[in-house]
């Protein structure tokens, strides 16, 4: 089997190659430079490059969320809040219990709060409204108006034309004619009414069509209109058969979180799902140690350090085992078949911090690979592959390192259609790339990646108003 250098540079930890005299095809001018397959790597470490475990613990608090969604499946409305530190498992928390009722008849919305994106008003909500219309990220402008007149047509029937141009204002869509001769006399403040009003109905819209829950993902970075926008959502959940839920890291008593709590509390308390994430217990941590690794025994001295180092933290849990075995600390005795410690553990010291370890884990990248992770950084947690491969140097060079940060699971595609996205899989990954980014570069990159946006998108600058004075 003959294969390019691309395929050849993804298998190459799974297969091994050797190179043959270049070949012409035809339709290329240039030779291509071909690979023969040889033979298959036998490591089993290769399958725990990508370290997966199934959910441990947190059966309760899990419990709890199902439970909520299955009220919303009757017809109830709920609020859930989850809380807990960064990387204790929030996100993977709702997810689990998405999954656990995929069957139901419950339409789940996401949008999420993006620190980039702290600047652009209602970020989540546009998602959010976008998603439910089936607008990719970057449509075009008027495949993105037919798709939501559409939409917005069969929620509101005669009365579209009322909420559209509100509806359509807040997505970031530009009007012309009538809708636009509908808002203009109206004044920022007035506006603000107007859109707060309209999506309410469009929510009651939304949870009159189907049981539906809306999902708002990483509220501590709610910019000040979403945070003002959900808290006035919420009495919705008194009449319609609507779930909101809100993962969030402490705020410690002020901020978007902490106010919608006390609102929630006050006014919905019999609603409430409050989830407080902790930290897993110990034995918790070393079964997810051993989930990660695949096996059921684990080296007790490795035991030791995941439970000390990781603090019941599972986001760090992963990161210690990743540079355990990056650094050999852990290796699979292939004639026990068992893994076992050597020296190295007593030679590598792992940070006291999960940011530690991912600026650890980020400086072991290969250096092209770790460039392109940086670079993106600084587009955001979320980068379009047309931004990036505008500010890379190499394409094919930029194709192999995104290809390998997917492989590690550092990153993943977020839309594909109809222009390819990725986004950072952890926003403690993107924090961890974008500050080890020196100031000065940093500086120069983001002033790269505004002039890029305006030269890509000069026809529909506005919607990238608030991303621009990011840059
Ligand atoms: N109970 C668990 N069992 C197994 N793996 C877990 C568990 N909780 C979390 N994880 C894993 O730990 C990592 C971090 O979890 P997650 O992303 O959900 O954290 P988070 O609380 O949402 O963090 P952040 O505040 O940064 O958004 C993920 O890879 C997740 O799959
Ligand atoms: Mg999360």
């Amino acid at each position: 089997m003959l294969v390019g250098p691309i395929t050849r540079r993804l298998a190459d930890r799974a297969f091994t190659f050797t190179p043959l005299e270049p070949i012409r095809v035809k339709g290329k001018t240039a030779p291509l430079v071909v690979f023969k397959l040889v033979g298959l790597r036998a490591s089993p470490e290769i399958a725990t490059v990508r370290l997966r475990s199934p959910l441990v613990g947190r059966a309760a608090e899990l419990a709890a969320l199902v439970e909520g969604l299955d009220a919303v499946a009757r017809g109830e409305g709920r609020i859930a809040l989850v809380t807990g530190d960064a990387g204790l498992g929030k996100s993977r928390l709702v997810a689990e219990a998405k999954r656990a009722r995929s069957e139901a008849p419950v339409y789940a919305l996401e949008g999420r709060a993006l620190s980039i994106a702290q600047g652009i008003s209602y970020g989540p909500f546009i998602e959010i409204a976008k998603r439910d219309a089936s607008i990719a990220e970057d449509e075009p402008e008027t495949a993105s108006w037919e798709k939501f007149e559409r939409r917005i047509g069969t929620l509101f029937g005669h009365e579209a034309d009322g909420v559209l141009p509100f509806l359509a204002s807040l997505v970031g869509l530009p009007l012309h004619g009538a809708p636009a001769e509908r808002i203009r006399y109206l004044d920022a403040h007035a506006m603000g009414q107007q859109i707060f009003a309209t999506m309410r109905r469009y929510v009651a819209r939304l949870a009159a069509e189907r049981p539906v829950v809306l999902i708002f993902e990483d509220w501590h970075w709610a910019d000040e209109s979403s945070a003002a926008l959900l808290e006035h959502l919420l009495p919705l959940v008194e009449t319609e058969r609507l779930g909101i839920c809100v993962a969030s890291r402490p705020d410690h008593g002020e901020g978007a979180v902490a106010r919608l709590r006390e609102r929630a509390r006050r006014d919905h308390a019999a609603r409430l799902i409050e989830v407080r994430l902790t930290p897993l217990a110990g034995a918790d941590s070393e079964q997810l140690a051993r989930n990660l690794l695949s096996t059921s025994r684990i080296p007790s001295d490795v035991d030791a350090v995941v439970v000390e180092k990781a603090e019941g933290n599972p986001f760090f849990v992963e990161e210690v085992i990743r540079m355990l075995l990056d650094l050999g600390a852990i290796v699979f005795d292939k004639q026990r078949g068992e893994w076992r410690t050597t020296d190295a553990l007593d030679r590598i010291t792992i940070p006291d911090t999960v940011q530690g370890l991912l600026v650890a884990h980020i400086d072991r990248l290969e250096d092209d690979v770790k460039g392109v992770l940086k670079l993106a950084s600084v587009i955001g947690r979320a980068f379009l592959y047309r931004l990036l491969s505008a500010l890379a140097a190499e394409a094919e060079a930029l194709d192999v390192a995104l290809a390998e940060l997917r492989h590690l699971d550092l990153i993943r595609e977020r839309t594909r259609t109809p222009e390819l996205e990725y986004v950072f899989k952890h926003a403690l990954i993107h924090d961890a790339a974008y500050e080890s980014i020196l100031l000065q570069r940093r500086r120069e990159l983001h002033a790269l990646a505004g002039e890029a946006i305006e030269r890509l998108f000069a026809a529909r600058l506005e919607e990238f108003y608030g991303v621009l004075a990011y840059h």
